[in-house]
């Protein structure tokens, strides 16, 4: 289970999180929603360890992250796709995956197989310069460079910006089939509120850097006036 507990954030005189608490539970998906500058990926940042909170503390089980480094917390077992993807463009496939595999307990042949296995699409062109990807595939190596690592934490910043809904759909299923088979927990960060609250089992929705929801993606899902005001979702 991780914890977020009063975190607050300031970028100079921008406060971009305002005492935001929630728990995302081992081996579910938690999806964080909220229009641009709501503050998601300022929260996925404070808890990767890249900034650091005014006051407030992330939790990881019975352990306290925040304060330590960036790479501590990576070994810690919590992974982090970014925003736009962050993969290394002029490296292959592989390269990209190695660089994840560096600090993972497996070997390189074992780890990559279990990559392959789970995107076999990056497996066929595991030759090919990550430039050369689609937009999908390009998510799916920046998820496979984080899951090489054998993490049990997964931190997603809108996966599904620039996707075709047919490939989101593709990659959310991958996400929870990942948290059913694996236990991986999951923080979902998605503007695109409606795929990701199909394979969240919690919702916490963000405004001006407060949480104006929290509870199961069914009752958000439900929800008219969070709908309509915070998520940007026409009715139906
Ligand atoms: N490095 C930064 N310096 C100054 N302000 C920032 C910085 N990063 C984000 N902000 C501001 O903090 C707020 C939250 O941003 P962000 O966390 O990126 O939101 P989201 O991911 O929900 O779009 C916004 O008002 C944004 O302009
Ligand atoms: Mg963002």
């Amino acid at each position: 289970m991780i914890r977020a507990n009063g975190l607050s954030v300031s970028y100079g005189a921008v406060q971009a999180l305002r005492d935001v608490t929630f728990t995302a539970e081992t081996g579910t998906i938690t999806a964080v929603l909220g229009a641009n500058g709501a503050g998601k990926t300022t929260l996925l940042r404070t808890i990767s360890g890249l900034v650091t909170p005014r006051s407030g503390t992330v939790s990881l089980d019975e352990t306290t992250l925040t304060g330590e480094r960036p790479e501590d917390i990576v070994r810690r077992g919590v992974g982090h796709v970014p925003e736009g993807r962050g993969v290394i463009a002029e490296f292959t496939v592989e390269e990209n995956l190695r660089l994840g595999a560096m600090i993972s307990p497996m070997s390189l042949r074992d780890g990559l197989n279990q990559q392959y296995e789970w995107f076999p699409v990056l497996g066929e062109r595991r030759k090919q310069a990550a430039a050369t990807l689609s937009g999908g595939e390009r998510q799916m190596l920046a998820m496979a460079r984080a899951l090489i690592a054998q993490p049990t934490v997964l931190l997603l910043d809108e996966p599904s910006l620039g996707l075709a809904p047919l490939v989101t759909a593709q990659l959310m299923h991958t996400v929870s089939e990942l948290c059913t088979t694996t236990g991986l927990t999951v923080i979902l960060v998605e503007q695109n509120a409606k795929s990701a609250l199909r394979i969240a089992s919690r919702a916490v929705v963000l405004y001006l850097g407060r949480v104006v929801a929290d509870d199961t993606a069914a009752v958000v899902a439900q929800d008219d006036q969070l709908r309509q005001y915070y998520l940007g979702m026409v009715k139906q």
